[in-house]
C-alpha cells in the first residue's frame, strides 16, 4: 500500500481527537463519541482510498455513520482498495471523566487482511518483541510470564501485567499475583495497554484481558507494526451473541478458535492513533488561544517505522468546531 497513506491517516485521527477532546471531563460520553464520529467521518472524504469499514461503529441499522460495510474515502479510479478498522473514541468513559488513556484510532489493510470481528468480547494477550512467538492463550498466565521473563532475562517478579479492572478478571489477577509478578489495573481503553507492552519505558510487559473484539483487531494491527505479539479468542457471553455473529458471516469453525497475530491482522497494515486524554503512549489534546496541539502515533508494518507526531493546529487559519455549550 502507498506509504503516504499512513501520513494521510493521521489527519483523520487528529480531527476525531480534537473533536472528542472538546468534551474532555464534561461527563457526557455520548456527545464525546458523536463528536469524534462526525469529525472522523468528514475527514475520511479527503483520503485517497476506496475504503470499506470492516470494524466500525456497529451495523448499518444501529450506526448512522462509520457502520460496518460503509464506503469511505475519495473513491478515485486509481485509489487503492482498503479495509478499515476504526474507533473514533476508544475509551468513551475516560474522555467523559477527563481520565488518561482515551484515543482516536484507525487501522488500514489491503482487502481481506483484517479479521471481521463481531462486537463481542475477545480474550486477548499481548507482549512486546521479546516475547514474540512465545506467548499463547493456550498457556496459563504463569507459563506465559515464565517464558517472557526468560526472554527478557529478568525475574517473573520484575514483570508487570496490565489487566482491565473487571470482576471477570479476578482469577487472572490472583494468578499473576501468585506468580510474583506485578499487576497494573486500568479501568478502560485496552488498545493503549496492549501497545504499551511494546514501549520500553512504559513499565508494562504483558497485557491479558477480555475486552472488546474490535479493539482486539485494532491492537493487533499496531502489534504487527511494532513487532510485538498478540493473540485473540472470542469470549461469547451467550448463544445469542454467537448466533448474531454467525448471521453476520463469522465462520462457525472460528467461534472458539485462537487467532494468531497474522490471522487478526495480515501483512502491509498501517495504524494511526491520536491522544484525546494523555495516557501511557500519547499525550492528549491541549487547547490554547486560537489553536490546539495534538500527539499521534503512526505505524507501518512493512517498514516497522514508528512515528510520533506533534501537531500544532491553527484554528484561525483552519477553523475548527465551536466549543460545546454544556
Ligand atoms: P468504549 O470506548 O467503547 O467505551 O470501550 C472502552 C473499553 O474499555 C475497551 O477498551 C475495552 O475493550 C472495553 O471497553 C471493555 O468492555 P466492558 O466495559 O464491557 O468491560
Amino acid at each position: 500500500m502507498d506509504r503516504n497513506l499512513a501520513l494521510e491517516m493521521v489527519r483523520v485521527t487528529e480531527r476525531a481527537a480534537l473533536a472528542a477532546a472538546r468534551w474532555n471531563g464534561k461527563g457526557n460520553k455520548v456527545a464525546a463519541d458523536q463528536a469524534a464520529v462526525d469529525a472522523m467521518r468528514s475527514a475520511f472524504d479527503s483520503l485517497a482510498i476506496r475504503g470499506r469499514v470492516v470494524i466500525g461503529e456497529g451495523e448499518r441499522d444501529e450506526a448512522p455513520m462509520l457502520y460496518i460495510g460503509e464506503e469511505v474515502g475519495r473513491w478515485g479510479d486509481e485509489d487503492p482498495e482498503v479495509d478499515i478498522a476504526l474507533d473514533p473514541l476508544e475509551g468513551t468513559n475516560l474522555c467523559a471523566g477527563g481520565k488518561p488513556g482515551a484515543l482516536a484510532v484507525i487501522a488500514t489493510a489491503p482487502r481481506g487482511k483484517l479479521l471481521h470481528a463481531p462486537d463481542s468480547y475477545m480474550f486477548k494477550i499481548a507482549c512486546g518483541p521479546e516475547g514474540r512467538g512465545l506467548i499463547s492463550l493456550a498457556k496459563s498466565v504463569t507459563e506465559n510470564l515464565q517464558l517472557l521473563a526468560e526472554a527478557k532475562r529478568c525475574d517473573v517478579s520484575d514483570l508487570n501485567v496490565a489487566i482491565l479492572e473487571r470482576p471477570r478478571h479476578e482469577d487472572i489477577v490472583d494468578e499473576v499475583r501468585s506468580s510474583g509478578a506485578m499487576v497494573t489495573l486500568f479501568t478502560d481503553g485496552d488498545v493503549n495497554f496492549a501497545l504499551a507492552t511494546c514501549k520500553r519505558d512504559s513499565g508494562i510487559d504483558l497485557f491479558v484481558s477480555k475486552g472488546g473484539a474490535p479493539e482486539g483487531v485494532l491492537a493487533a494491527v499496531a502489534m504487527q507494526c511494532l513487532g510485538g505479539d498478540f493473540q485473540g479468542q472470542m469470549a461469547w457471553r451467550n448463544e445469542t451473541e454467537k448466533e448474531r455473529a454467525l448471521g453476520m458471516g463469522f465462520a462457525a469453525e472460528d467461534l472458539d478458535r485462537v487467532f494468531s497475530l497474522q490471522e487478526l491482522a495480515g501483512a502491509d497494515v498501517m495504524f494511526s492513533a491520536t491522544g484525546v486524554t494523555g495516557g501511557p503512549m500519547l499525550r492528549g489534546v491541549d487547547f490554547f488561544g486560537g489553536g490546539a496541539r495534538s500527539h499521534s502515533l503512526v505505524l507501518r508494518s512493512t517498514t516497522g517505522t514508528v512515528r510520533f507526531l506533534e501537531t500544532i493546529h491553527d484554528f484561525e487559519r483552519r477553523p475548527f468546531f465551536p466549543a460545546p455549550s454544556e
